[in-house]
């Protein structure tokens, strides 16, 4: 049998033969297929046409010729397959006009196959909004392959699932109740719902500067603070895994919420592969989440962008969360990315017992490696102390030992070993192994880190110790506003040293890993500024800032 993943990678293949830009614009493509369309666009009634078995004028050449047969893809992946194989007279979007007008530049760098299937809503592609054909089906078999009652999928990320979940869950004035450490989107989640943060300060993990997960009893504390206040909780927000792999007591959670009748959400953006073996830690669907946001394009193999929202029993409304989708996202989502989804489902669907076997070995093998490699430290051996639980695919690196910041190792690893990481700290540097990793780099990887460790090593006795921070910057918070009244006050930008004690007017926070150090409506205080500054000098980008240099900052003129 063909394997999916080679039929997709065919599909999507990069490897043909580039035509010269006059010859693109003056083809067109032939078939003699039968076929149902809506004529001249998506919005007349359907009707049978019998397309023309023109002379064959197309230079382009027929991308679909794989020797694959199109039952054997995933649903969406063959329709697209079908549609763009079709000989039509096409005077839909987009205007390149299936690769015909494809910008030169592009077609050279990806070739012509991406533009041949880069299709509008066409009738047979079906619509992500009211999905009644190959999208309908294809979210069904990611709902039974991961676990949920339904399953949408996203082409804003998981950015947009979070938004979705939020405003799903909570209305205006209704608490979220969130850990400081949660992705920009949940605060921007904020923003469109008019929730009201009650943060949950996760364990902060001073000798690594990362932040932890979630315990039960800091979630049972801020659901009983907020009924003694007699407020009404909207949901509680999780994420596990967090960027550094580390899982949360969903299934605890998940408990204890529901006997408040509480819905659960988990950003589960790093952990669409969890539950796809027995060395990996259990999906949130299968600790009883609600709902659960995965970026397929993270550890899973879709195209970046493109997520999945699950939904699991019935505390949510899921009509609810179809109106916020649909209020989200774009009216012409993109069928590459609603494709890839469906095809890394089929990829993971063929052996999801041992597909992860590879990349599981590949990963302890180079924990082994590095983990003898003198002045380095990993993390996991022990962990942060209350959560044991870590994805074994997220590999994080401590340099504190050798006198050098994650950054500056991560600049030594890219600039000497061509080795990339996927995200950098002020003390370590992660790296994710995905069933795209192959061993010789992890080869590289060890490698690099054990050169880096000698040179360093050598040098220690004039290096200074890199200091950890000394406390997390996220315990003392004031709310002035909430994050929807700051974000429509109106606003000034002032000196950084004029900022202290003002109302801060703009989202601050260091990436990655994209943690929100300062929240809009929050007081600006001294420790979040040293911390921001202290970052930024060890190389952080600090994105949200209008200003990112950080001399300036934006604060809200009330
Ligand atoms: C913890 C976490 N949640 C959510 C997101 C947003 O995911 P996406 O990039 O798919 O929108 C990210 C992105 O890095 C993330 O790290």
């Amino acid at each position: 049998m063909v394997s999916v993943s080679a039929s997709v990678s065919s599909l999507w293949g990069f490897s043909f033969l580039l035509l010269p830009t006059s010859s693109i614009t003056a083809s067109t493509i032939f078939a003699s297929k039968e076929r149902s369309i809506v004529a001249a666009g998506k919005k007349k009634d359907k009707e049978t046409i019998e397309t023309a078995k023109l002379v064959a004028r197309d230079k382009i050449p027929n991308p679909n010729s794989e020797i694959v047969q199109p039952n054997s893809l995933p649903p969406l992946v063959s329709a697209l397959k079908t549609s763009a194989e079709q000989n039509a007279a096409s005077f839909h979007f987009p205007g390149h006009n299936r690769g015909r007008a494809a910008p030169s530049s592009l077609v050279e760098l990806i070739g012509l196959k991406p533009f041949l299937h880069d299709l509008p809503e066409l009738p047979e592609l079906d619509n992500l909004f009211s999905p009644e054909g190959p999208i309908l089906e294809a979210q069904k078999q990611a709902a039974k392959l991961f676990g949920s009652s339904e399953t949408w999928f996203l082409v804003g990320g998981t950015t947009c699932g979070i938004h979705a979940a939020i405003m799903a869950t909570c209305s205006p004035g209704e608490y979220l109740i969130l850990p400081r450490s949660s992705h920009i989107s949940a605060i921007s989640a904020m923003v469109l719902s008019g929730a009201i943060p009650k943060y949950i300060i996760p364990e902060y993990d001073c000798h690594w500067d990362i932040a932890g997960g979630v315990t039960l009893s800091e979630v049972e504390k801020a659901i009983r603070e907020l009924q003694m206040e007699g407020q009404k909780i909207g949901a509680v927000f999780v994420t596990s895994p967090t960027y550094h792999g580390i899982c949360s007591n969903v299934t605890d959670i998940s408990k204890l919420c529901h006997s408040y009748g509480i819905p659960v959400i988990v950003d589960e953006a790093h952990g669409a592969h969890l539950g796809f073996h027995h060395k990996l830690p259990s999906s949130a669907l299968q600790q009883g989440a609600d709902l659960a946001v995965q970026s397929t394009h993270k550890v899973l193999s879709s195209l970046t962008q493109s997520s999945m929202l699950h939904m699991s029993g019935n505390i949510v409304d899921r009509e609810r969360i179809c109106r916020c989708l649909q209020t989200l996202q774009s009216t012409s989502p993109s069928y590459l990315l609603l494709a890839s989804l469906d095809a890394a489902r089929a990829q993971l669907s063929e052996n999801p017992e041992t597909i992860f076997n590879n990349a599981i070995d590949l990963a302890f093998e180079t924990k082994n490696l590095i983990r003898n490699i003198p002045g380095i430290s990993v993390l996991g051996t022990p962990g942060i102390s209350s959560f044991p639980l870590i994805d074994p695919l997220r590999l994080t690196f401590g340099f504190w030992q050798l006198g050098l910041s994650g950054f500056e190792a991560d600049e030594m690893l890219y600039r000497d070993h061509g080795v990339i990481s996927e995200l950098v700290g002020t003390r370590s540097i992660s790296f994710s192994i995905s069933l795209g990793t192959c061993r010789d780099h992890i080869q590289r990887l060890a490698s690099g880190i054990k050169r880096i460790s000698a040179a360093s090593l050598s040098l220690q006795k004039i290096k200074e110790k890199v200091e950890h921070c000394g406390s997390s910057p996220f315990t003392d918070i004031t709310m002035s506003l909430n994050p929807r009244e700051s974000f429509f006050a109106s606003k000034r930008k002032v000196a950084i040293g004029e900022s202290l004690g003002r109302i801060c007017g703009e989202l601050i926070c260091p990436y990655p890993p994209g943690i929100p150090v300062m929240v809009p409506g929050e007081i600006i205080t001294k420790r979040a500024l040293d911390y921001l500054l202290q970052v930024r000098n060890k190389g952080a980008i600090i994105s949200g800032a209008s200003d990112p240099l950080l001399s300036s900052i934006v604060i809200c003129d009330i």
